[in-house]
């Protein structure tokens, strides 16, 4: 257990970011929490206050939406106001929208791509400098959230897929970029997880067999499973990891075979 060390989460209100927070305040962690809804944010808190009760540490929350222009500086600050200095970032704020991308309603789109780009892309670069001023006795870390979907284009998710190819790319140069500085970087690459994410995503009815809805919840693992890989590769040097059997033969598929042969097999699977 390590007392002194703070972790900030983002959209740790719920599903897969709620239980990283879970799992780091287990092991003694200050918490920084940021997420849209004041509400889920007092419900977490409550919740790891009685799993800890002997030794509670500080949970500090912040309600903000993190796609306004100013919101990664407000967080900065916040961090400034608490007098915290963050030892571990974790970017899991994020969702998908799945439909044909010209159907899909333009703001959202562009809410998405906000917070799963731009939001990601803000922190970093804040919390690296951040990180850089600051003299830890072990190594600073940043973990972002990313995707199975980052692995190949993908129909009815075309946007999401994407904005997660970027969050793999620029996870894996900047943990180039930030070694010197003594600040490891990976990526956490989740395929589906039992979380509100799909409901959010627009995936929610799963009665059609076959469907990506269907397959999606038949195929999803548990957010907690997710949350013990983030926890687990603090230390490590290992850049992006994935989380199951499934989603690491998906993996290894996308980056071995030939995109001819795994592209069209991708197409039809989420093409309905
Ligand atoms: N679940 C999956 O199948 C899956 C698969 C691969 C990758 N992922 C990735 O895993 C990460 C976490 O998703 P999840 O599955 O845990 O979904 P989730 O349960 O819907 O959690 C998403 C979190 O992000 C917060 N959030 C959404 N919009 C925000 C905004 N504008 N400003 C601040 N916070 C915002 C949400 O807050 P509210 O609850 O208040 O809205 C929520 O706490 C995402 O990056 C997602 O892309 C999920």
């Amino acid at each position: 257990m390590n007392s002194q060390r703070t972790v900030l989460v983002t959209g740790g209100g719920s599903g897969i970011g709620k239980e990283i927070c879970k799992r780091f305040y287990n092991d003694g962690y200050q918490l920084v929490v940021v997420s849209l809804d004041a509400g889920e944010l007092d419900v977490l808190h409550d919740e790891l206050l009685a799993l800890n009760t002997a030794n509670a540490q500080p949970v500090h929350r912040l309600a903000l939406d993190l796609t306004r222009p100013d919101a990664s500086q407000r967080v900065s600050d916040f961090c400034d106001e608490i007098h915290c200095d963050i030892d571990i970032l974790i970017n899991n704020a994020g969702f998908g929208l799945h439909d044909k991308h010209a159907d899909l309603n333009l703001d959202q789109v562009n809410a998405m791509l906000h917070l799963n780009i731009l939001a990601v892309s803000s922190l970093c670069h804040l919390f690296a400098n951040r990180m850089k001023h600051s003299k830890p006795s072990t190594p600073n870390t940043i973990i972002n959230i990313g995707s199975t979907s980052a692995f190949q284009p993908i129909p009815m998710l075309a946007a999401y897929a994407a904005s997660k190819a970027f969050v793999v790319s620029f996870t894996e140069a900047l943990a180039v970029e930030l070694k010197e500085d003594g600040i490891d970087v990976h990526c956490v690459c989740p395929g589906t997880t039992k979380t509100p994410f799909l409901d959010v995503a627009g995936l929610s009815d799963n009665t059609r067999f076959g469907s990506t809805a269907y397959i999606a919840h038949k195929i999803a693992m548990s957010p907690k499973d997710v949350a013990n890989l983030a926890f687990n590769i603090v230390g490590t040097k290992q850049t992006t990891a994935v989380p199951g059997l499934v989603n690491k033969l998906h993996y290894q598929m996308t980056h071995w075979l030939p995109n001819v042969m795994v592209q069209p097999v991708v197409n039809r699977l989420f093409n309905r």
